[in-house]
């Protein structure tokens, strides 16, 4: 059990917010009796202890105690009331020790503040910590499934956990979802693939049958069949494996890894995963708004963000799987899968001033294995916009590849996991940090970081989103600025030995996101707003701010997320290139221009 949790004494007067119970359907249950209030699921009392709070806050409380924050900082530094909880609106007649000082304070005590919002948001199930839940504002009036636990938003909640130590909460999580995983799930009369895990899940608690007495709390996930737009969420399987490993790494504890139901969990997810389909390329073939972007963003097909996340997984499972009979199949499978699908992102995806130029270039219509131009792409669809962006020095990883389509948008996520789990080369990934340093006005402005670069716009907006209101130019997926992604931006620069990127934009993001409520999302091409419909206290955005601010006070312990570049796999590379007759009529130089 977690020693720092807060559980408040349940007080009526919140009751009135207490989530009444919806109709549902449960496999994954456990009953206990009731015992006067003790009957109130933890869950709920962790919610309504926040509503309390912020019941407090109405009557001055929540203002005492950023007044508290900024009287400490005061105190710390001497310096005078007109600096505020601002540190970046500096005295700049104030020496620089009295500066940092200052700035050290206002950090810690934001610190603080999301420690304590992330307990908050903490789901229990059974009376054990299980999750967390998407976003914790009480004033909100459409919280819609934001009081679910989400799997792709509890990753940074889960590595806040292991960064600290507390890993209960973590082996859990991983062991109910993977109770979830093998579920019945239907849209109306279609089930989709087994192995597939549900995007979020909710504890309900809920009258046990036949006993008036006794309550039982229930998980009841959902896989898309009642998410907005009806979306399979493809990575959170992904994620599901990345996080058992970093569990294993971080706790020493191997033993949840080694359990013959979770290695059951990690090939069900692989057979998913590398079932044949009538694809001709190594990428995963899924829908739009398989991701973190889930809606229709114009991503179906091959986005970068899944082959991220599917390249980082296959690693992670391939170092936790245990030899057995009958696993050589998919372990050959598993490797051939890796070796193939580095080989074509780090070749088809990558654009740089000299790749730009290449395409621009193309002959059109070749018929023949040596084509350079595979995909058929026409140099036209290299937009204006590209051309500025662009810089001399840097490149990216496109977002999407298909035959005559090359998506240009930079997607943040995919490029930063592509980093982190060595999907992208060496020089590769310095080249993105170069570009995301080259462009910072457009990527991070005032708020770290924007989600994808740039909006779509018009008649573009009109077709691709749907016309979707949510969605509109420099909003929400379409451009918006996503605070979360702060953790794996650190990650990332930690990797290449550059946290000052990192660091600029933790400092970035702490002038505003205490004060601004923890929002989802930022708005406009420079952040300036927050979010049109974003909800506030969101808790990725909390425990994506913590981690950053934990891995970069402790760089050493990013190594739980990283997956250094594979020598096997490079060699097993390069001897299919070889051994390929096909390949070998390819250009000239080929091999070498692989291998950086
Ligand atoms: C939104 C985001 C999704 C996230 C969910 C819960 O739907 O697009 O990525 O998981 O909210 O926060």
């Amino acid at each position: 059990m977690m020693a720092a949790l807060q559980v408040t004494p349940f007080d009526p007067c919140c009751f009135s917010n207490r989530n009444s119970v919806l109709p549902y359907k449960s496999v994954v249950s456990c009953y206990r009796k009731k015992r006067g209030l003790g009957n109130v699921n933890l869950h709920y009392v962790s919610r309504m202890s926040h509503n309390c709070w912020m019941v407090f806050a109405s009557q001055g409380k929540r203002l005492d105690y950023m007044n508290c924050k900024c009287q400490q900082a005061e105190s710390a530094g001497g310096v005078t009331a007109d600096i505020g909880c601002m540190p970046v609106h500096q005295n700049l007649n104030a020496p620089e020790t009295i500066i940092d000082n200052v700035n050290k304070v206002f950090s810690k005590s934001i610190e603080e503040e999301s420690w304590n919002l992330l307990r908050q948001s903490i789901v229990y199930y059974c009376g054990n910590p299980v999750g967390t839940i998407a976003a914790n504002d009480p004033s909100s009036s459409s919280i819609l499934n934001y009081d679910q636990v989400f799997i792709r938003d509890f990753i940074p909640s889960g590595i806040a956990f292991l960064l600290k130590g507390e890993y209960d909460i973590v082996r859990n999580f991983i062991l109910h979802t993977l109770q979830l995983q093998s579920w019945e799930k239907t849209m109306d009369c279609h089930s989709p693939g087994q192995g597939l895990m549900p995007a979020s899940f909710k504890v309900r608690t809920i009258p046990l049958e036949g006993d008036d007495s006794a309550t039982e709390d229930v998980l009841d996930p959902d896989f898309g069949e009642s998410a907005i737009g009806r979306v399979a969420p493809v990575d959170s399987g992904l994620w599901w494996i990345i996080l058992l490993r970093a569990y294993g790494k971080s706790s020493g504890d191997l033993s949840v890894q080694e359990r013959v139901d979770v290695q059951t969990g990690i090939r069900m997810i692989l057979k998913l995963c590398l079932a044949d389909g009538f694809d001709m390329f190594p990428t995963l073939l899924v829908t739009d708004g398989s991701c973190m972007i889930d809606r229709r963003m114009g991503i179906h097909g091959h986005p970068l963000e899944i082959q991220a996340l599917f390249y980082s997984a296959l690693i992670c499972a391939r170092e936790m799987l245990a030899p057995e009979d009958g696993s050589a199949d998919l372990i050959r499978a598993l490797n051939n899968r890796l070796v193939a699908l580095s080989f074509h992102i780090r070749e088809y995806y990558w654009i740089d001033m000299k790749k730009l130029n290449e395409i621009y270039r193309y002959k059109t219509e070749e018929y023949s294995y040596d084509a350079v131009n595979k995909f058929n792409i026409y140099p036209d669809q290299i937009a204006p916009w590209l051309v500025e962006f662009m810089p001399n020095r840097g490149g990216y990883l496109i977002g999407n590849l298909q035959p005559a389509h090359m998506d240009f948008r930079f997607f943040s996520l995919g490029n930063l996991w592509s980093i982190v789990s060595s999907l992208a080369t060496f020089d590769q990934s310095h080249a993105i940090l170069d570009l995301i340093e080259a462009k910072w006005p457009e990527l991070v402005a005032d708020m770290p970081f924007k989600i994808c670069y740039p909006a779509l716009e018009g008649q573009e907006w009109r077709i691709i989103t749907g016309s979707d209101p949510k969605n509109t130019p420099w909003s929400y997926h379409n451009g918006g600025s996503w605070p979360t992604l702060l953790w794996q931006l650190t990650v990332a620069c930690i990797k290449m030995n550059r946290p000052e990127i990192a660091e600029k934009a933790v400092k970035l993001a702490e002038r505003r996101i205490s004060e601004d409520k923890w929002p989802e999302y930022y708005d406009t091409k420079q952040a300036r707003f927050i979010g049109k419909q974003a909800q506030l206290f969101q808790t990725w955005s909390i425990a994506g701010y913590l981690v950053a601010k934990l891995l970069l006070a402790n760089p050493n312990a990013a190594k739980i997320l990283i997956n250094e570049e594979d020598s096997e796999l490079v060699n097993a590379l390069s001897c299919m290139i070889s051994a390929n007759p096909r390949r070998k009529r390819g250009r000239k130089g080929y091999k070498q221009s692989f291998i950086v």
